[in-house]
């Protein structure tokens, strides 16, 4: 980009956008007297919008999606080839891109075996919750149909994945939600609901067999986790935690499904989060980083036992997987994704996501050690928080305008920084960052620095 446009040159893009476009996630009321911010153009980390300003983005397209940065011609131009090739068909048949992408995701996946395409997160978290259910009525007669989900994690906007949602006020006034989902503690230990415990980790993963025994283990058939979970709060497992987790699965015949929609594709220093952990989870979902935004792409992944079991009786027309994605046909989405790997691993941003993440950590360590309003720091890899805090003691959180306050200094210095809003009631106040996996070590300072300027503005 230039930085020549003027407010008059988009003018009219503004004022269609005034009158037309609903934005997602934002109250209009405000549009009525000031125009929207409208993004312009993208280039590596940095964004420009419709008054040529430029951003550093450390958010990754405001949602944790663009995890190789912007403007990758390679990508437009897979895409652009394989679009005049074959753009579309459904997905009952193949396309070359399909089976190139999955056999090369399988191979990052070890346990893992078959690849369901669609479009979005919600829908893959869906998807995964329609097989739960279908193994129940083939293998239970319906019965094990329960679906466990944990408090503070998210798994899409749909109206059944916010019956699986952790998050009260993302659901508030969307219910009655389906039935069947039942939540399970979170495993914050900041915000330890046991007090100080020795084996907090474990503690938080036994409340999850507490729940599968009140609620009878003939009647739950799949627990659906975020490795990390993201927008309640960047919360990473305690040590001990997954470990407890698999056991728990394994002992009451539960599924483990992980919704790597966020941590997928690179996002924790690994190629998944789970990865971290050494879990072997009988279904896998993704979508945001699979092809960095580049097309819409999403996938379930499941073992070949998983799969096994769509396919036992081809004589009753009702065995197998009766679902379709119209869009999950589309061949832009794995032709992006394909590219976004082969980015991610001839450019090394694994180890770049390493590295650059310990930085930022050390970085937030600073700023917490510097400002009491930082209560704690939390990460792993690329995709880190900061909770805010009134009292360190007490741990009251800071109240949600004064987050937003922050969010908003930092933005009007050119660094685009997330927070965590509409989670969960009094607890929208940890600050979220995850930057593309090709930041710089110059990137991070730039980042820190002005979440250092703006806390000091705001809270003194
Ligand atoms: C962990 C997690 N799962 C699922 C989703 C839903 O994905 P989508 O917005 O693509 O439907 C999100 C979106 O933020 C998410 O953070």
């Amino acid at each position: 980009m230039d930085g020549n446009l003027t407010e008059n040159d988009l003018s009219g893009i503004v004022a269609a956008d005034k009158a037309h476009v609903w934005h997602h996630l934002i109250q209009h009321k405000p549009f009525e007297t000031t125009d929207p911010r409208i993004i312009i153009e993208g280039k590596g980390m940095r964004v420009w919008d419709q008054k040529g300003k430029e951003h550093l983005d450390a958010v990754s397209g405001g949602v944790w999606t663009v995890n190789v940065g912007y403007g990758r011609e390679s990508i437009a131009n897979a895409v652009r080839d394989q679009l005049i090739k074959l753009n579309y068909f459904a997905g009952s048949a193949g396309s070359i891109p399909g089976a190139q992408f999955a056999e090369k995701l399988i191979d990052k996946m070890p346990g893992m075996s078959r690849v369901y395409y669609m479009n979005s997160g919600s829908e893959a978290n869906e998807k995964a919750f329609k097989m739960i259910r279908q193994i129940a009525h083939k293998k239970y007669g319906g019965k094990k149909h329960k679906i466990l989900f944990r408090q503070r994690d998210y798994h899409g906007t749909t109206i059944t994945t916010l019956s699986a949602g952790g998050q009260p006020e993302r659901g508030a006034q969307y219910g009655p939600y389906t039935p069947g989902f039942v939540e399970v503690p979170h495993c914050l230990e900041y915000r330890s609901q046991w007090g100080e415990v020795s084996d907090y980790g474990e503690r938080a993963a036994n409340a999850i067999e507490d729940v599968i025994l009140a609620e009878g283990p003939d009647t739950v058939g799949g627990l659906c986790l975020e490795p990390v979970t993201a927008g309640g709060g960047v919360i990473p497992p305690p040590a001990g935690y997954w470990e407890r987790v698999q056991e728990i699965c394994r002992k009451y015949d539960v599924l483990l499904h992980i919704d790597e929609v966020v941590c997928g594709v690179g996002r924790t220093g690994t190629w998944f989060g789970y990865q971290n952990y050494g879990v072997k989870p009988d279904m896998v979902t993704m979508a945001k980083g699979v092809a960095s935004g580049y097309a819409a792409i999403a996938c379930l992944v499941t073992t070949e036992a998983v799969f096994d079991m769509f396919k036992s009786d081809a004589t009753d027309p009702l065995d197998y997987f009766r679902d379709i994605s119209t869009f999950g046909g589309c061949t832009a989405g794995p032709a992006a994704a394909l590219e976004n790997m082969r980015i991610i691993e001839d450019e090394g941003l694994l180890d770049n996501t390493l590295s650059m993440g310990a930085l930022l950590m050390e970085r937030l360590e600073e700023l917490k050690e510097k400002h009491a309003v930082v209560g704690d720091v939390r990460g792993k890899g690329l995709f880190a928080g900061a909770e805010l805090v009134m009292d360190r003691e007490t741990k009251e959180p800071a109240p949600e305008k004064m987050v937003q306050a922050v969010v908003a200094d930092c933005m009007a210095a050119g660094v685009v920084i997330g927070a965590t809003n509409r989670s969960l009631p009094g607890f929208n106040n940890t600050l979220c960052l995850s930057p593309a996996l090709i930041v710089t070590a110059d990137d991070i300072d730039e980042i820190t620095t002005a979440i250092d300027n703006a806390l000091t503005r705001v809270f003194g």
